[in-house]
């Protein structure tokens, strides 16, 4: 079967881009991407498309060409969904925040909120795609209810999960490592709709990096690929620890390892804390699997990569406490980067948030700078962690629009997102115009220490 309407829920980060670039490679398809966010849809359809809701390098070019065309985004969710052969699902899927499994499982309810209303709204055969990362099992949910509140018709479920990175999503897009595709593979309506998925991708990926498997293999892979990335950054930020204590530097550890070819150099960048949509919440779906099969050792093994990487960020807020004279009470602290990673906005999990947080509890003063996050975002992600009031907040925080305004007259600043710009700084001006002595923490290791020094920083380097 040749697909020719596409309709996605959710236009998010893994969606807005996935559909622009799907759009974009099959002109004949017609792609419909829905939200029930309104604001977010407006942004979508901006006729100035450098305001897109979502930043990532090469996404407003992509839309430019397409929207209009073949690619559109609208709010009406029954119409795209009557309309579309196939559906993919992409919402989120946050942390429960209550009840049972809180603060472990996914939850879900989004995901079962699309699904209800895929199957009051469909009068004819579909193929239900996930695309957001679900728990495993999960595709067998959405087909409970699909077939018992729907109208008759026959759904497919497939699970795709998206391996994209934020920052680079675009380039993961367009070359993917690969792509992956699981569905029932048992049958021959099964396979026909998983060959119809195929048939998209293969207009502009090779054959042979199109994985097809069962569909627990996949909503189990996509989870596995997430617990591995993230268990190098929590090891080589578990050695960083130990470099500070011995002399030794975690890049140099970092590199002689990484020229291993068993091991391989990616994903060795110790930092001050994994942030993201995906990682923790992954980690902890494993665990809360494992547990509920009564697998307790699989889930204390894993749950070991969350645990370092919460120490992580706590001992690099703690190093600041201590290095400013045991009191950061009343004393102004730049934040020099807010989003999880740079070239994006989003600052889902971000270790900054954590960071400020810590700060903000020994009662310092915290002035930040993000390149791309807004100032509603940031106090968004302090009001959520709940430890403070907004209004406390809002007299503890200020946000600024560069990086000289937010450390003019701080005691210290602390480097905690990748960002470009923050290498090719004057710190030499900055340092003028900062209290003495003038303390500077590297959480991403970006900046030439020595030179820091010559200007006459007090250089704190994570992990060295
Ligand atoms: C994705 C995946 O879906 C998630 O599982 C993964 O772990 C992280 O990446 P993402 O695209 O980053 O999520 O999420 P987000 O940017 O929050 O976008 C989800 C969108 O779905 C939002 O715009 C939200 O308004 C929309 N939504 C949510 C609906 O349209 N309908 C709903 O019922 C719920
Ligand atoms: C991740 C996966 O890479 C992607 O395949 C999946 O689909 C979604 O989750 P993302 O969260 O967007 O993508 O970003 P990623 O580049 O993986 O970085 C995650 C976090 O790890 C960031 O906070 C990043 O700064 C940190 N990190 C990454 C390190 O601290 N060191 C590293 O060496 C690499």
């Amino acid at each position: 079967m040749k697909i020719k309407n596409i309709c996605c829920i959710g236009a998010g980060y893994v969606g807005g881009p996935t559909m622009a670039v799907i759009a974009q490679k099959c002109p004949d398809i017609s792609v419909n991407v829905v939200d029930i966010n309104e604001k977010r849809i407006a942004a979508w359809n901006d006729s100035n498309v450098e305001n897109i809701p979502i930043y990532e390098p090469g996404l407003s070019e992509i839309v430019k060409e397409a929207r209009g065309r073949n690619l559109f985004f609208s709010t009406n969710v029954d119409e795209a969904i009557d309309k579309a052969d196939m559906i993919f699902i992409s919402v989120n899927t946050p942390t429960k925040t209550y009840g049972m499994g809180k603060g472990m499982a996914a939850d879900l309810k989004y995901i079962e909120l699309c699904a209800r209303q895929i199957a009051r709204v469909a009068k004819n055969d579909k193929i239900v795609v996930e695309k957001s990362t679900l728990p495993v099992r999960t595709a067998q949910a959405l087909k409970n209810i699909l077939e018992n509140t729907g109208n008759g018709v026959n759904f497919q479920i497939l699970s795709n999960p998206e391996f994209l990175a934020e920052g680079t999503a675009v380039q993961d897009l367009n070359k993917p490592d690969r792509v992956l595709i699981g569905g029932d593979i048992d049958t021959e309506s099964g396979k026909k709709a998983m060959q119809s998925l195929v048939d998209i991708y293969a207009n502009w990926i090779p054959l042979n990096q199109i994985l097809t498997t069962n569909i627990w293999s996949s909503e189990l892979s996509k989870l596995t690929a997430n617990a591995f990335l993230a268990q190098r950054v929590s090891s080589i930020n578990a050695m960083s620890e130990l470099c500070e204590k011995t002399g030794a530097d975690v890049n140099e550890v970092a590199k002689a390892v990484g020229m291993d070819s068993r091991i391989g150099p990616k994903f060795l960048q110790s930092s001050v804390g994994f942030g993201g949509s995906c990682f923790q919440k992954d980690i902890l779906n494993l665990v809360y699997i494992a547990k509920s099969f009564g697998l307790n050792e699989v889930a204390d093994y894993w749950e070991q990569v969350i645990l370092m990487n919460d120490h992580q960020k706590r001992r690099f807020a703690a190093k600041i406490v201590q290095t400013l004279f045991n009191t950061v009470s009343g004393k102004k602290i730049a934040i020099l980067g807010w989003a999880f990673k740079k070239d994006t906005n989003d600052t889902r999990e971000s270790a900054a948030i954590y960071v400020a947080d810590y700060l903000l509890n020994e009662q310092a003063e915290i002035v930040v700078y993000d390149p791309k996050v807004t100032e509603e975002q940031i106090f968004s992600d302090l009001e959520y962690l709940g430890t403070r009031s907004d209004a406390e907040n809002r007299s503890l925080v200020t946000v600024v629009k560069s990086s000289e305004a937010a450390c003019k007259d701080a005691h210290a600043v602390a480097l905690l997102t990748e960002w470009d710009e923050f290498k090719n700084l004057n710190w030499q001006v900055i340092y003028d115009n900062m209290l003495k002595p003038a303390f500077l923490f590297d959480g991403r290791r970006i900046l030439d220490r020595s030179e820091l020094e010559k200007i006459g920083y007090d250089v704190f380097v994570l992990g060295s």
